[in-house]
C-alpha cells in the first residue's frame, strides 16, 4: 500500500538527522532496564550498556532522549532501532513490533511531533529529541485519554495490535489539524495497516473527538 505522500503516518526518519536510515534494523541487543521506571515525570535516567563481550563488538555510544516528557542518558549501540530502545531498555512496550520493515505501521511513535515508524529509525538518529509513545496518552489518574476512550467507545480495535500505532497516527494528526474531515482522517489512517477491525470504526472513534 502506498500511504497518502500528504499526509501523516509516512515519515521513517526523524526531522534533523543525516544519518542514513537502515530499514529493518533486527532486535538483536540490549538488556532490559531494570533501574529506570517508565511513565513518571522526574530526574534524568542514566543507563549503560554492559560491556560488550565479544571482542571487537561494537562500543555503545551516548544517546540523550526526551520519552513522554522524561529525560534519559542511555549508551546504545549504534544499529538499534529506536523501536528495540524504547520497547527494551525503557520497558515501554506499548509500542508494538510487527513488520520490522517500515509497513504497518505498528510502531508509530512521534519524534519531535512528527510520527515515524521507529522499526526504521536508528535510536541515535533520535538523539536529542523528543519522543512521545502510547503510554503518554493516558491521563494522570492512569484513565484512558479522549483519543483512547473513543477507540474503546467506537469498538475501533480487536486483537489491538495495531492500536498503539494508530492512537499515535490519531495524535499526530489532531494535534496539527484539530478539525479534519472524515476524508481527511481516511487518507491519514490508510498509512497503517489493521487486519482484523477494519478502517470504520477508527475513523469513527478519531472524528469522534473532533466533535
Ligand atoms: S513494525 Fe514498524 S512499520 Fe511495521
Ligand atoms: S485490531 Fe487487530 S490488527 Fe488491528
Amino acid at each position: 500500500m502506498t500511504p497518502d505522500p500528504g499526509t501523516l503516518g509516512t515519515s521513517d526518519t526523524p526531522n534533523t538527522s543525516d544519518t542514513p536510515n537502515t530499514s529493518g534494523t533486527p532486535n538483536t541487543s540490549g538488556t532490559p532496564n531494570t533501574s529506570a521506571t517508565p511513565g513518571t515525570s522526574g530526574a534524568s535516567v542514566t543507563w549503560s550498556a554492559p560491556a560488550p563481550s565479544t571482542p571487537g563488538a561494537p562500543e555503545p555510544v551516548p544517546l540523550k532522549l526526551t520519552v513522554n516528557g522524561r529525560p534519559y542518558a542511555l549508551e546504545v549501540e549504534a544499529r538499534r532501532s529506536l523501536a528495540d530502545v524504547v520497547r527494551r531498555d525503557l520497558g515501554l512496550t506499548g509500542t508494538r513490533v510487527g513488520c520490522e520493515t517500515g509497513v504497518c505501521g505498528s510502531c508509530t511513535v512521534l519524534v519531535d511531533d512528527e510520527p515515524v515508524r521507529a522499526c526504521t529509525v536508528l535510536a541515535v538518529q533520535a538523539d536529542g529529541q523528543r519522543v512521545e509513545t502510547v503510554e503518554s496518552l493516558a491521563e494522570d489518574d492512569g484513565r484512558l485519554g479522549p483519543l483512547q476512550q473513543a477507540f474503546q467507545d467506537h469498538f475501533a480495535l480487536q486483537c489491538g495490535f495495531c492500536t498503539p500505532g494508530f492512537l499515535m497516527l490519531g495524535t499526530a494528526l489532531l494535534r496539527r489539524e484539530p478539525a479534519p474531515g472524515r476524508e481527511r482522517i481516511r487518507s491519514c489512517v490508510a498509512a497503517n495497516l489493521c487486519r482484523c477491525t477494519g478502517y470504520r470504526p477508527i475513523v469513527d472513534a478519531i472524528e469522534a473527538v473532533t466533535r
